[in-house]
């Protein structure tokens, strides 16, 4: 598939998360083969008023392109002066189609535009319009049950001039509960000649190429399980290439990762907020490890990078 000036045979994206995929940890799937990256969610509205946290959120290095950065908003005038703000930045420009969240839903954003069609074609046009890089838009199946229209929501984006979708395959209603509907994925394929990502449960290389097989989508994009994990994308490109799936990271790569991980985050964001944030990466990276909740446990009380360091020297 194509994008921009990028073209692929089947990508391998790392979705948006959050509180999870800011640049220390983007810079560590990439390494391992991850073919583009998203910032996390980034308010339209906060970026207007320049929020000291939105600027945080737009960090990026040359390294990581292909980038995008993810947009949430629902007013098609300021998410086009936005995203143009930002285009010399990122290669593309995402928009949030799929935040459950009640804080962003109750707003109208997120997911909350897929109950508003001719509104979604409305944000598309002023966007499209406005940008020269290409915009991609990241919807879900649908709000709920008794309104799966990912595949209408689709044709309006591609024909308001989005470059490609990505799709969720679960309701707002299912957050993330239940397993990914990747049928509706195909239906969206179906629909439109844009390229479409698949997302949804790929925890493996074989979820990756299963994805592709059964729906017929251009690309893949994985969230959860890359937690802790930035190996998956080395999995899944070796799936894709029809190559053994390498061996699991051993204990040294995971520890030496930890490290890598933790000294990133003090670069970027300084110690103090670096290992408040390292607390939940090291219980990803750890899970099912033997005696992981005592780990979890004393990895909450780590404040310096010498505790951290006493902490990996007892455990690995
Ligand atoms: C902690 C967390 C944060 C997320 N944040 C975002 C976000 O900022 N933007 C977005 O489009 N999706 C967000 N998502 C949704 C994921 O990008 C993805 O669509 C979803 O998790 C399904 O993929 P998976 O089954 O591979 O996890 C988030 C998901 C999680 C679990």
């Amino acid at each position: 598939m194509r994008l921009g000036e990028f073209s692929w045979e089947h990508p391998v994206f790392l979705a948006p998360m959050a509180g999870v995929t800011d640049l220390p940890f983007r810079l560590l799937c990439k390494e391992q083969g991850c073919d583009g990256m998203c910032t996390e969610m980034v308010s339209a509205k906060a970026l207007y008023y320049r929020s000291k946290n939105t600027r945080t959120l737009l960090q990026t290095e040359p390294s990581e392109r292909p980038m995008a950065v993810q947009l949430f908003g629902s007013d098609p005038e300021l998410m086009a002066e936005m995203a143009a703000s930002l285009e010399e930045q990122f290669d593309f420009i995402d928009v949030n189609m799929g935040c459950p969240v009640p804080k962003v839903v109750n707003n109208g954003e997120g997911s909350a535009l897929m109950k508003d069609p001719p509104l979604v074609s409305r944000i598309v046009e002023a966007m499209a319009r406005r940008l020269k890089k290409p915009l991609t838009v990241k919807i879900r199946a649908g709000f709920d049950g008794g309104s799966r229209n990912a595949a209408e929501i689709a044709r309006r984006i591609e024909a308001a001039g989005g470059a490609a979708v990505a799709v969720h395959g679960r309701t707002r209603e299912q957050y993330y509960s239940g397993r990914a509907d990747w049928e509706v994925i195909r239906q969206v394929k179906e629909a439109v000649s844009i390229p479409v990502i698949g997302n949804g449960d790929i925890f493996s290389g074989e979820d990756a190429a299963r994805m592709i097989r059964e729906t017929g989508c251009d690309g893949v994009m994985a969230a959860r399980g890359a937690k802790g994990n930035p190996w998956l994308f080395r999995e899944i490109q070796a799936a894709l290439a029809g190559e053994p799936i390498p061996p699991r990271p051993s204990v040294g790569e995971i520890r030496d990762t930890v490290l890598r991980h933790s000294r990133l985050l003090i670069q970027y964001k300084g110690e103090y907020t670096a290992m408040r944030e390292m607390r939940k990466h090291l219980a990803w990276y750890t899970a099912g490890f033997p005696h992981s909740s005592a780990l979890r446990g004393r990895a909450n009380q780590v404040e310096t990078m010498a505790d951290l360091l006493a902490l990996l020297e007892e455990f690995f």
